[in-house]
């Protein structure tokens, strides 16, 4: 005998279900709506990676990018600077470091300036602008002890400025936040290093 048709339909309806059927919230809702998610998957597709529960205020998120994009920059082309100009003693050891660093704040331009377009966005990179717009400042250093002074004070500068930007972030957009954590966490190490060598320093 075969099943009644409305039997299998309500069976195919749970199975359907199912997908959405796990966590629920404290009302006894389904956390996940899966039909919903669908349904707002398929409206402004126009708009990529940017769905509607993006809840930080996005242009301002790209502003802020785009200063720690115009910082990076900075950075990068300070670091360049010390690394041609190295000399003495320490020099060589020290301009490896330099351009070590100069390699990396020019990945973290990148990573930044990638997730700008994500989000919509356009990364400014007018080199017209770019030390009004940045935050760490573009100091040539009158010797090797000097640079690296300098290179401190720009990293110091950086971990302030990227701390800030998590904080505003928070959780509402937890990639640009994980993005700006890894960064951050290479800020710290860049510091870290330039306060050991200025600490063990020889010689003026
Ligand atoms: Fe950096
Ligand atoms: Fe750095």
């Amino acid at each position: 005998m075969s099943k009644p048709a409305t039997r299998t339909a309500s069976k195919r309806k749970a199975v359907a279900n199912r997908a959405g059927a796990g966590t629920r919230t404290a009302a006894g809702k389904p956390l996940i709506d899966v039909a919903a998610l669908r349904a707002s998957a398929r409206k402004s597709i126009d708009q990529g990676a940017i769905t509607p529960s993006y809840s930080a205020d996005r242009k301002e998120v790209v502003r802020l990018l785009n200063e720690a994009l115009a910082t990076e920059w900075v950075c990068v082309l300070r670091y360049l600077r010390h690394y041609h100009m190295a000399s003495g003693m320490l020099g060589d050891a020290v301009r490896a470091e330099f351009l070590e660093h100069a390699q990396q704040e020019q990945a973290h331009a990148h990573q930044i300036a990638e997730r700008i377009v994500q989000l919509g966005g356009e990364p400014d990179l007018d080199p017209d602008t770019l030390t009004r717009r940045a935050h760490a400042e573009y100091k040539v250093g009158k010797d090797l002890r000097d640079m690296v002074k300098e290179d401190l004070v720009a990293e110091r500068i950086a971990i302030d400025s990227y701390r800030g930007m998590i904080n505003y972030i928070g959780d509402r957009d937890t990639t640009t936040k994980r993005i700006l954590e890894g960064i951050l966490a290479q800020e710290e190490e860049h510091a870290d290093e330039f306060a050991d060598l200025l600490n063990g320093w020889i010689g003026k």
